[in-house]
C-alpha cells in the first residue's frame, strides 16, 4: 500500500537514489504537515538514536571535564533532536503535539510550544542546527526548541561569517536522516570551527560513508561503526522504493536483511573521535 500526503496527490515522486521525496513537508512555516507526513511512514530513527547520542554526550563531558556543553544537529528540521536530548521529549510526544493535538492555528501553537520548551531537562546544554530549510529551523528557534539555528546550503557555499559563530565551537556534531542529503562538504567546516568535537551520524545502509571517513581522518579522527547494530528508520513508502533500495544495496554489494526484505529503511550508526580519545570501544560506552 502507498502511504502520501495529500499534498502528494498526484502520486509520489522519487529522487535520485530512489528515496521518496519529501521536500513539500521539509520547509512548511510550522511542523504540523513534517509530523503527520512522518509518523504515517513510521519514521522513527530519532528515537532509536537518543540513548545513543546522550551517552555520547556524557562521554565527551567526561572527556572535556566540563559540564557545559554544545551539540550541533545537521538536518535539524523542526528541533527534533533537541527536543529528544534536550527537552527529554519522545518521538511520539512531537507526533502527539504536531499531529493528533495540533492547534489549528499557528500563533496559538507557536505560544504553546514557547511555554512547554521554556523549561528543558539539561541546562547545561546548548543545541543549535543546521538546515536548509529555512522555516523549519526558524520554527525551532522561536519556540525555543533549538538555542540557535543557521539556514543555510553548505553543499552549494561556504559557511559565512554569521553562520560559523553559530555552530563554532561544537563538543559533539550529531545528525539523523540527513546524511546522504549533506556530505562531508558540509560537516567539514563544522568540524574545523568546533572543541574538537566527536561526531555520530545515523545513516542508511545504502550511502557509502567512507568520503566522510576519509575526510575526518585528515583531521586526524577515527571513525567506527557500531558493530552488528542496524536501526530502523522508516517503512518504505512503495513497492518502487522498496525496489529500488534494495537494488542500491546490492549496487554497494550489502545483501539486504530481512528487515530491508520485509519493508524497513535500516541505519548505521558512524562515530568519529579524534584519535587520542578514541581509546575505549563504542561497544564498551555503549554497553554502560
Ligand atoms: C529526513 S529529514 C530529517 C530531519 C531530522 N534530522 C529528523 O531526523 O527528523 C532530512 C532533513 O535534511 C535537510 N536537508 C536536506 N538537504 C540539506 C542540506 N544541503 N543542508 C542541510 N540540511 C539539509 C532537510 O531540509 C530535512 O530537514
Amino acid at each position: 500500500m502507498e502511504i502520501m500526503s495529500p499534498s502528494a496527490a498526484a502520486g509520489p515522486s522519487y529522487d535520485h537514489t530512489g528515496k521518496l521525496n519529501l521536500n513539500h513537508v521539509y520547509n512548511r512555516p510550522d511542523p504540523r504537515d513534517y509530523f503527520s507526513t512522518l509518523s504515517k511512514l513510521g519514521y522513527c530513527v530519532p528515537e532509536v538514536a537518543k540513548p545513543f547520542f546522550k551517552r555520547l554526550l556524557e562521554a565527551k563531558r567526561e572527556a572535556n571535564g566540563e559540564a557545559a556543553a554544545k551539540v550541533v544537529d545537521v538536518g535539524c528540521s523542526y528541533g527534533i533532536n533537541a527536543a529528544l536530548i534536550k527537552h527529554d521529549m519522545s518521538l511520539d510526544d512531537l507526533y502527539r503535539l504536531y499531529a493528533q493535538e495540533a492547534p489549528d492555528d499557528q500563533a496559538v501553537m507557536l505560544e504553546r510550544d514557547r511555554a512547554l520548551f521554556a523549561d528543558c531537562a539539561d541546562d547545561q546544554l546548548s543545541i543549535v542546527g543546521l538546515d536548509i530549510a529555512q522555516n523549519a529551523v526558524a520554527y525551532a528557534v522561536d519556540a525555543g526548541i533549538l538555542d540557535a539555528g543557521v539556514s543555510a546550503d553548505l553543499e552549494n557555499r561556504e559557511p559565512s561569517a554569521a553562520d560559523l559563530r553559530v555552530v563554532e565551537n561544537a563538543d559533539l556534531i550529531i545528525s539523523t536522516g540527513c546524511v546522504g542529503y549533506v556530505t562531508s562538504s558540509s560537516l567539514e567546516p563544522l568540524v574545523e570551527a568546533g572543541r574538537d568535537p566527536w561526531m555520530a551520524n545515523f545513516v542508511l545502509r545504502m550511502f557509502d560513508y567512507e568520503p566522510v571517513e576519509e575526510m575526518m581522518a585528515r583531521h586526524g579522527y577515527v571513525t567506527e561503526r557500531l558493530d552488528g547494530a542496524l536501526f530502523p528508520q522508516r517503512r518504505f513508502v512503495s513497492e518502487a522504493e522498496h525496489a529500488q533500495v534494495l537494488d542500491n544495496l546490492r549496487e554497494r554489494g550489502l545483501s539486504p536483511v530481512e528487515a530491508e526484505q520485509d519493508g524497513w529503511y535500516l541505519a548505521e550508526l558512524h562515530v568519529s573521535r579524534p584519535a587520542g580519545q578514541a581509546g575505549t570501544p563504542l561497544e564498551t560506552m555503549f554497553a554502560r
